[in-house]
């Protein structure tokens, strides 16, 4: 069979690019521990309020014994509970976030924050070293939930870690 040369050159090119990428996915997998989300945690979105982890009372941050962070929120139609957050620079922050009714989305601006809080399952994200500058920044809803989707959003502080 005749291949023509130049043909040849994309076929091997083609077929470099595409072992180039499994080989990185593999080195990300294995060597870096990189995975997507796996939380898999179930709870009864309609009943939060009678949880006891995303009670009304419970909502917020929490230090940990290991001077990390727990920060627990609700996300519902159209809004993010507590409203505002107020966290340390530099310190290892685990969110959990869970809705009441819709699918919705967890964004803080300017970081790789980002996760979908999906009805049922209580979304989990962990800023292993923190939030790396201060301010007062936005945290978005980024998943489209009805007509006041642009109007769901609050506000976390970072202040500095002395203080
Ligand atoms: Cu919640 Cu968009």
């Amino acid at each position: 069979m005749h291949v023509d040369p130049l043909e040849k050159t994309w076929v091997w090119l083609a077929s470099a690019i595409a072992v180039t990428f499994v080989v990185v996915l593999i080195w990300a997998a294995v060597a870096r521990g990189i995975h997507p989300p796996s939380n898999v945690e179930t709870i009864d979105s309609a009943s939060l309020h009678l949880s006891e982890e995303f009670a009304e009372d419970n909502l917020g941050v929490h230090r940990q014994p290991d001077g990390s962070l727990k920060v627990v929120m609700v996300a519902t139609r159209y809004g993010f509970y507590p409203q505002h957050i107020e966290v340390p620079a530099n310190t290892p922050i685990n969110f959990r976030i869970a809705t009441t009714d819709v699918l919705h989305g967890f964004h803080v601006e300017g970081t790789n924050l980002a996760t979908m809080v999906i009805p049922g399952f209580i979304s989990e994200v962990n800023l292993a070293e923190g939030f790396k500058t201060t301010g007062t920044k936005p945290m978005f809803c980024n998943e489209y939930c009805g007509l006041g989707h642009h109007y769901m959003w609050s506000r976390v502080t970072i202040t500095d870690k002395a203080s």
